[in-house]
């Protein structure tokens, strides 16, 4: 697989977000709870408690759908949206000063550096966006850097599954493209969850599956609306003749900080 660096995701979000708006929502997400964006943000903002949270940080917000659906719903809160994406930033600004409550904000940044001060907040969240990581191990350091001491960590990803032996050609295939969609290898969980606890976090795992967790509207907005290809479809060079579904699932970690660093 091509070797990808930092500036090949920018420029991947960069072109292809006004993709996902037209043919996925405003909610750049592939799994979602009882098919609704809406119920998957309430249900993520349950695990994160943001009722008694100060200081939220969203890493990899994409245009802000979830800062300003939670800026409404938790008018207390500060949120601060990181994504690498300057076009990302430039569609989700406007709506959040226009509709959210003054107390959300869009950076352009790399979430494996960033300069937001230590240990500041108490949430941190990350959906579908760690798997865009270039470095994980070091994308991990810096959640561990930012979140405050009794702080949270949620991640909501896909992962590939633990073994891989024995694959039939289609499931290889089909992992293969997935793999060019999301540009970066897709990590396998034990891996972020070894990471996680090397940098003193204790982590719950839950498992998003079907039939609840279900990606009809992804799979919809990356092939056919009413017959025809989606624009979607023909950025990302969709063909439609694998029958396999890639050896991935989606799961959810909760990452709490314990201050002992492995
Ligand atoms: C699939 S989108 C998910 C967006 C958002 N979390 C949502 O739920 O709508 C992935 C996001 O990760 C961001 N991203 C990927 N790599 C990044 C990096 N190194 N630093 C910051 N953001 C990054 C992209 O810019 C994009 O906003």
């Amino acid at each position: 697989m091509k070797v990808i660096n930092n500036t090949d995701i920018t420029k991947y979000f960069d072109e292809a977000s006004e993709f996902y708006m037209q043919d996925i929502g405003v909610v750049f997400q592939a799994v979602l709870l009882n098919h609704s964006p809406v119920a998957t943000l309430d249900y993520l903002a349950g695990k994160l408690n943001l009722e008694k949270a100060k200081e939220v940080l969203d890493l990899g917000c994409g245009i802000g759908s979830s800062m300003l659906y939670y800026s409404k719903r938790y008018p207390s809160i500060n949120l601060t949206g990181v994504t690498i994406s300057s076009k990302q930033v430039e569609i989700g600004s406007l709506p959040l000063s226009m509709w959210g409550n003054g107390k959300a904000t869009i950076l352009e940044g790399d979430y494996h550096y960033t300069n937001l001060p230590s240990k500041k907040y108490d949430r941190i969240y990350l959906f579908e966006s760690s798997c865009y990581s270039t470095d994980p191990t070091r994308l991990i350091a810096e959640l561990n850097r930012l979140c405050n001491n009794d702080g949270v960590v949620l991640i909501k990803d896909i992962f590939l599954d633990e073994n891989l032996e024995n694959l039939s050609a289609d499931k290889k295939e089909s992992l293969n493209r997935l793999q060019q969609i999301y540009k970066v290898p897709v990590a396998k969980l034990s891996d972020i969850i070894n990471k996680l606890e090397l940098e003193g976090f204790e982590v719950e795992v839950e498992n998003l599956d079907p039939p609840k967790w279900t990606m009809d509207k992804w799979f919809e907005g990356f092939t056919l609306k009413n017959g025809t290809l989606t624009d979607m479809g023909k950025y990302h060079n969709i063909q439609n003749n694998i029958t396999e579904f890639p050896p991935v699932s989606w799961r959810l970690i909760k990452a709490k900080k314990t201050n002992e660093k492995l």
